[in-house]
C-alpha cells in the first residue's frame, strides 16, 4: 500500500455535469461555475465539450463559454473533442489542452459516438497529429472500464488495450471511467492493476460515477494501488445522456474532504468549494448530490 501524498482533482462539473442536465443552463451561468471552481483551489477544471450540437444541446454554446472564461495563470480548462471538426472548433475558440473519448465496450461506443472501437481511434489519429504539432496536450478517456449499460460485463483485457492504445497515440493521460458507476472496490483495483502494468500509473486517473455508491470505497482502492489523478463534478452532477441509468460523478466536495481526512493534498479549499455546489445546487434546482455540502449546509 502505497498512498500518494498530494492528488490533482480533475474537476468535470462543467461537461459532465452539465451535459446531463435536462435544461439548458444559461451561458453566463457556466461561466460562473468554471470561475468559482477556480477561485476554490481546483487547477484542472474541464470546461466544456466541443462535440456535436445535435448530440449533446446542452454544450452547443462551447465556443461562448471557452472565450467567456477569465483564464486564471497556472489553471488549465481542458475540452471534449470528439473529431477534427470538434478539435477546429475547439482552437477557433482558442483551447489548448483537449480530451478525446473512447469506450472498453463496443456497444457503448456505438451509442455514444455512432462509431465502433477502432474506427473512434482511427478518427483521433489526425486529431492527436494536428495537436502534437500545435503544442495542444491531448488526455484521453476510456469509458465503461467496469460495466456497461448495453453490453454488461467489460473484460479487464478490453479496458487494457484500449486505454494502451490511447497512450500510444500520444495521450499524456488516460482516465478511466466507471461510466455508469456499477464497480466495486476489488474490480476497480484489479482493472487499475491491469492496466498500469502497461500504461504507467503516473498517467492514469480515475473517473467514477456513484449511481451505486461505490465511488469513494473504489476511490481509495485505487489510491492505494498508487493513483495520483482523480475526476470529480462539483455538487455530484454528471452522467452520459447515452448511458441509460448512468447518474453523476462523485462529488468533488467528498473526495476533497476524504483527501483532507487522510492527510492527502489537493490544494482545494473545502469550505470555498462547497459554497460553490450549493449555490450550483440552487442555479439548477435541487438539493446536491454531496453528502458533506448537504451535512455543512445542515446547519
Ligand atoms: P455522427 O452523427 O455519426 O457524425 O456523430 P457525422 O460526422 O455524421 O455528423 C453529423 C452532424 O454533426 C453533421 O452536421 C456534422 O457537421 C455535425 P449536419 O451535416 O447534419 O448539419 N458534427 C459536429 N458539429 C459540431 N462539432 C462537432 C461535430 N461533429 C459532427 N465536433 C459524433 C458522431 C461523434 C459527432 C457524435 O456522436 C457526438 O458528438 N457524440 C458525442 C456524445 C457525447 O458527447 N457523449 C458524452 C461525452 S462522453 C462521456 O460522458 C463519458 C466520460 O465522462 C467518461 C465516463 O464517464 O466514462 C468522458
Ligand atoms: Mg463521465
Amino acid at each position: 500500500m502505497s498512498l500518494p501524498t498530494t492528488v490533482r482533482i480533475v474537476e468535470v462539473g462543467a461537461r459532465d455535469g452539465l451535459q446531463n442536465e435536462a435544461a439548458i443552463v444559461p451561458t453566463a451561468t457556466k461561466i460562473e461555475l468554471i470561475e468559482r471552481l477556480a477561485a476554490s483551489g481546483l487547477r484542472t477544471i474541464e470546461a466544456t465539450s466541443f462535440v456535436s450540437p445535435k448530440w449533446v444541446p446542452q454544450l452547443a454554446d462551447a465556443a461562448e463559454v471557452y472565450t467567456g472564461i477569465r483564464k486564471i495563470e497556472g489553471v488549465s480548462y481542458p475540452v471534449l473533442v470528439p473529431n477534427l471538426q470538434g478539435y477546429e472548433r475547439a482552437r477557433a475558440a482558442g483551447v489548448t489542452e483537449i480530451a478525446v473519448f473512447a469506450a472498453a465496450s463496443e456497444a457503448f461506443s456505438r451509442h455514444n459516438i455512432n462509431a465502433s472501437i477502432d474506427e473512434s481511434i482511427q478518427r483521433f489519429v489526425p486529431v492527436l497529429e494536428r495537436a502534437q504539432a500545435e503544442q495542444v496536450k491531448v488526455r484521453g478517456y476510456v469509458s465503461t472500464v467496469l460495466g456497461c449499460p448495453y453490453q454488461g460485463e467489460v473484460p479487464v483485457a478490453d479496458v487494457v488495450r484500449v486505454a494502451q492504445r490511447l497512450h500510444r497515440l500520444g495521450c499524456y493521460e488516460i482516465s478511466l471511467g466507471d461510466t455508469i458507476g456499477v464497480g466495486t472496490p476489488g474490480k476497480a483495483r484489479a482493472m487499475l492493476r491491469a492496466v498500469a502494468a502497461q500504461v504507467p500509473m503516473t498517467a492514469l486517473a480515475v473517473h467514477f460515477h456513484d449511481t451505486y455508491g461505490q465511488a469513494l470505497a473504489n476511490l481509495l482502492a485505487c489510491l492505494e494501488e498508487g493513483v495520483g489523478v482523480i475526476d470529480s463534478a462539483v455538487s455530484g452532477t454528471g452522467g452520459c445522456p447515452y448511458a441509460k441509468g448512468a447518474t453523476g460523478n462523485v462529488a468533488s466536495e467528498d473526495v476533497v474532504y476524504m483527501l483532507d481526512g487522510m492527510g492527502i493534498a489537493t490544494g482545494v479549499d473545502l469550505s470555498r468549494l462547497v459554497e460553490t455546489g450549493l449555490w450550483l445546487s440552487q442555479v439548477l434546482g435541487r438539493p446536491s448530490s454531496s453528502r458533506v455540502a448537504r451535512a455543512r449546509s445542515a446547519h
